[in-house]
């Protein structure tokens, strides 16, 4: 939705939140909490780590608690992207039938996968409550997040 924001500097930004923290928790906690403060329409902003065939929330930031803290690869658009290793950029969520429902007041997500050498290491999820949120500035701004992250969860 681009608009007003400044990617290059919120990306400078979760950069600087990065060097800052330390641990593993802490960073994701700190770049959850970093996006969903920067980008006024990032509503829910969740981090979910690759475990066998599970993706387990890590981290989030937001109004509320999702009861999806395990997610089966095979559900959702959340199992998508980490089954095919790329973006899912869902602009109408309640007349998409891959979507699993977390919060009624969302009316569009992205999940944008974590990659490491190796594949797939877990994903950020953005849910937002305006239709059609996210575009290719968000999208090539979340790949570089998503890249930082990849740095800091491959060498485990
Ligand atoms: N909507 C996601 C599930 C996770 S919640 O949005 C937090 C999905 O369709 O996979």
């Amino acid at each position: 939705m681009s608009g007003s924001i400044d990617y290059g500097d919120a990306l400078d930004r979760v950069r600087s939140t990065l060097r800052q923290a330390s641990g593993k928790e802490s960073i994701l906690q700190e770049t959850a909490a970093a996006l969903h403060e920067l980008v006024d329409y990032y509503t829910w902003v969740g981090i979910y780590l690759l475990e066998r065939e599970d993706l387990v929330l890590a981290a989030w930031e937001g109004p509320q608690a999702t009861e999806h803290t395990r997610i089966p690869l095979g559900s959702g658009i959340c199992g998508l992207a980490a089954r095919t290793g790329k973006v899912v950029n869902a602009p109408a969520v309640n007349e998409d039938p891959r979507y699993l429902m977390c919060f009624p007041s969302t009316r569009s997500e992205i999940v944008v996968p974590i990659l490491g050498p190796q594949g797939v290491l877990g994903e950020i999820d953005i849910d937002s409550n305006v239709e059609a949120a996210f575009d290719e500035d968000d999208e090539a701004f979340l790949r570089n997040v998503a890249g930082e992250l990849a740095k800091v969860l491959e060498p485990e």
